[in-house]
Parts: C-alpha cells; sequence; structure tokens
C-alpha cells in the first residue's frame, strides 16, 4: 500500500507548508486586481493533445476509457491555460476586458520524477485577456516578480529570462523555414541547452540552418528582439529592471505561445524553471474557431519549485516559519486544573470561540503539566487556567510567562488586550 511515484501525502506539517504558499499567492494576485477562477480536475484528452502540444502530449494522465458513443476520452489536467481559454471563449462577452484572472489548481504530469518535477503539484496561473499593449505584459512581470518578493526572495535569489518567440519565427522565415515547420524548429531551440552541440547541428540541418548562424544570433539579437524594449522601460520605471535578463535561448516548450516568454529561475541554477509563461494572442481564436479573438499572456508558478528556493534560502525559510507558527498556532488553552470546572470552563471557551479566538483544552482529566505541554506543543499564546480560584482565572501568557488572576467576566477584554492581532 505505498504511494504512488511522484504523488505526495501532505501531513499537517506539509499542508501548513502549502497553505502558506498558496496564501501569498492568491494574495498578491488580489493585490494585483486579479479574480479568481476554477475548472474542472478532468476535461476532455483532445483539448490538451490540440491546444497544448509541445511535450505535454507524452505527459497526460487519462482517465475513463470509456465506450459511450460521443463521450470524449479525459485527462487528468495538466496545466490551466486550454481550460481557461475555453472558459472565457465560452462566454467572452459577459466580462470587461481586459480580464486578470488567477487559478490555483492541482495540476497531474506523467513526467520523470526529479529534483522539483513530480507527478502532481499546485501551479498558481495569472492571466491577462482582451490587452495587447505591452503595459500588460510589464504587468504580469511585475506580478509575477512581486509574488516571488512576498516569500522573501530577491535579485540575489533568482532571475526573470525574457524572450520573444517572434524572434526566432523572424529568424526562421527568413532563412526559408514554412510556418508548418516552425514549431519543429523551437522545439529545437527550446532543448539548446540541454542537447549536444553535435544534436542540434544535426537537427538543425533538417532545417537548413547552422548552429553558427544560431549562436550567432543568440549574441546580438536586439534588431530583431524589438517587441522587449517597451516592457523593459516600463519595468525600470518601476525599479524592477534588475530582475530581467534577455535570453533568446527561452522560447517556451508549449505550441501555443505567440510573443513575449519568459521563464524564471533560481540563480544558484540548482532547481528547473520556477515559472514560465508569455503571450499567447491565437488560442482564444483557435479554441472558437475564430468567433473570439482576444489576445491573452500569462504565466505558471510550481509550489514544488519554490518550496525547494524557500527551503534553500534563509530569510525565506524564517519568513514561512514566522507564517505557519502565527497561522496554525492557538491563541488561547484552556488549563482545567479542577474537574469540577469543566462545565464553566466549556462554557466560556464556546464563548472565546464565538469571538474568534483559536481555542483548545483537553477532552479528559489531565495532569496540569501535561495540560501546559500540549499549550506549548500548539504554540498556544495564553492559556487561562479553571481551578481552585474560580469564578477568578489565572491567565498567563506564555511568552512572558506574566500571569493575571482576574474575574472570568473580565477574561473577554483582557485577552483583547494581550492578543490585539487575533
Ligand atoms: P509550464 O512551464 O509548463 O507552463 O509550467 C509552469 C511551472 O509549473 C514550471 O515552471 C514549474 O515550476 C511548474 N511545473 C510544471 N510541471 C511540473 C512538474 N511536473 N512538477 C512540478 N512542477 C511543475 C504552463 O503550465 C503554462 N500553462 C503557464 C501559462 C499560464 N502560460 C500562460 N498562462
Amino acid at each position: 500500500m505505498q504511494l504512488l511515484p511522484g504523488f505526495r501525502d501532505f501531513f499537517p506539517e506539509d499542508c501548513a507548508r502549502k497553505n502558506y504558499i498558496l496564501s501569498c499567492w492568491r494574495e498578491v494576485a488580489r493585490r494585483y486586481g486579479f479574480v479568481e477562477y476554477d475548472g474542472p480536475v478532468v476535461e476532455s484528452l483532445p483539448l490538451y493533445e490540440k491546444k497544448s502540444g509541445g511535450e505535454l502530449v507524452g505527459q497526460m494522465f487519462t482517465v475513463g476509457a470509456t465506450a459511450e458513443p460521443g463521450v470524449l476520452k479525459g485527462a487528468l489536467r495538466p496545466e490551466m491555460t486550454p481550460p481557461l481559454a475555453r472558459m472565457v471563449a465560452a462566454r467572452a462577452r459577459d466580462f470587461r476586458k481586459p480580464l486578470k484572472w488567477f487559478s490555483v489548481p492541482n495540476c497531474f504530469r506523467h513526467e520523470r520524477q526529479g529534483r522539483g518535477r513530480l507527478r502532481e503539484f499546485y501551479q498558481l496561473n495569472c492571466d491577462i485577456i482582451g490587452e495587447l499593449s505591452p503595459a500588460a505584459d510589464a504587468e504580469l512581470l511585475a506580478m509575477v516578480i512581486d509574488t516571488l518578493r512576498s516569500f522573501g526572495l530577491g535579485q540575489e535569489d533568482f532571475v526573470v529570462r525574457v524572450s520573444d518567440r517572434n524572434a526566432w519565427t523572424q529568424f526562421a522565415s527568413a532563412r526559408g523555414v514554412s510556418e508548418e515547420r516552425l514549431l519543429d524548429f523551437l522545439a529545437v531551440i527550446d532543448k539548446l541547452e540541454r542537447a549536444t552541440p553535435q544534436e542540434t547541428e544535426s537537427k538543425l540541418q533538417d532545417f537548413g540552418i547552422s548552429l553558427e548562424a544560431v549562436k550567432a544570433f543568440l549574441r546580438d539579437p536586439a534588431a530583431e528582439a524589438t517587441g522587449l524594449k517597451a516592457i523593459s522601460e516600463d519595468l525600470t520605471a518601476r525599479g524592477l529592471n534588475g530582475y530581467l535578463e534577455l535570453d533568446l535561448t527561452i522560447v517556451r516548450g508549449l505550441a501555443y505561445y505567440t510573443g513575449f516568454v519568459f521563464e524564471i529561475f533560481d540563480r544558484k541554477k540548482k532547481e528547473r524553471a520556477l515559472a514560465g509563461g508569455g503571450r499567447y494572442d491565437k488560442l482564444l481564436s483557435l479554441m472558437s474557431d475564430g468567433k473570439v479573438d482576444l489576445p491573452a499572456l500569462g504565466f505558471g508558478m510550481g509550489d514544488v519549485v519554490l518550496a525547494n528556493l524557500i527551503d534553500d534560502t534563509a530569510s525565506a525559510k524564517t519568513k514561512m516559519a514566522e507564517w505557519i507558527a502565527k497561522n496554525h498556532s492557538a491563541d488561547v488553552y484552556a488549563i482545567i486544573a479542577n474537574e469540577d470546572c469543566r462545565p464553566q470552563a466549556l462554557g466560556i471557551i464556546q464563548e472565546l470561540r464565538q469571538a474568534g479566538y483559536r481555542v483548545d483544552y483537553p477532552l479528559t482529566a489531565a495532569k496540569i503539566g501535561k495540560q501546559f505541554q500540549n499549550a506549548e506543543h500548539l504554540g498556544a499564546l495564553v492559556t487561562v487556567l479553571f481551578g481552585e480560584e474560580w469564578p477568578q482565572v489565572k491567565v498567563k501568557t506564555l511568552a512572558s510567562r506574566q500571569e493575571l488572576l482576574i474575574e472570568h467576566a473580565k477574561l473577554a477584554g483582557t485577552l483583547r488586550e494581550l492578543l490585539p492581532g487575533s
């Protein structure tokens, strides 16, 4: 009865980490004016085969080989972009443009496992639909940078490598590569850093292009990659340009990208990409047989690589630990020192919970020492002791060890003073 390879159990400590990541994602997305959407975990297989294309085609978890006539085979979602395009194309008229939508789906890819590469992962998706201006590209980059900064990561920890598929489209068509073969050509560029020069050379021969020509273009792409200038100026105005690096080896492995593309890497180059995205201006039109023609752009950021980088960066790790301590601890632990007081204690515990405090207490009689240990273990900030002193209760702040003996009727007011943020 073992866990399937590439899948994860989320024990409470893992859930706490996941909650932290998802909560920062949502918080920054909302700060940038994005609204949340979601879609089904299972979609029709052809949606991904035809629209994601590229390397995803061989990585699908298919579902239900159904014999029902007219029912398509399903796939667990490997990514969110085709479902998003399907959803927006279906109700495009109902929404003000540009749309700024985000989602936090769990995704499934039947990939070979490795560091930062699982078969199930969470992915923040942020997309802007209906805006052609490079201002949208810059806004999206600012957002992805701020998302990583919200985890306590900075310019010394990650870099955004920006590129433009159009530059390669122009390069290829100037050298006689047909439109139908463009994606195959881009796949060679996508593998440039992973393949040997001999492998690349021989693949490029098919297109009548030399490796030398590709290298020369990479060294001096400026003239053809003009789309990136406005984006870079916008980010300079925001003081964020230092995060960007031009790198035309980035073309992205998915079929739908059309222009500006980017990937984010850790500076130490220990991980696979933290995030990736770009423009996909034709996907909605393809999805709707030309009925809805809206430009679009977006990115996806995975939780697995991000968690690795947080663990590897002291300041980010401390920030996560502080959040977890604050959000997963109890505010108050009720110590029932005298079992005769249990009914009164239960009444007060309910009142405190009603008031919004996180309150825990021993379900059965226990030694006082053990109850205090429980309070410490749960990270409680305050204990309230019900014992011989009743109708007075003893309130203890665990960090400072300060104790107060008060009338139980004054408990709510005292806690408001002791726990102002709770
Ligand atoms: P992607 O580059 O395939 O893009 O994935 C984005 C991020 O998801 C990756 O950089 C990585 O952090 C994470 N990721 C992908 N596969 C795995 C895996 N097997 N295990 C762990 N993490 C993984 C997309 O999915 C596009 N749909 C993004 C997008 C949104 N483009 C436009 N809008």
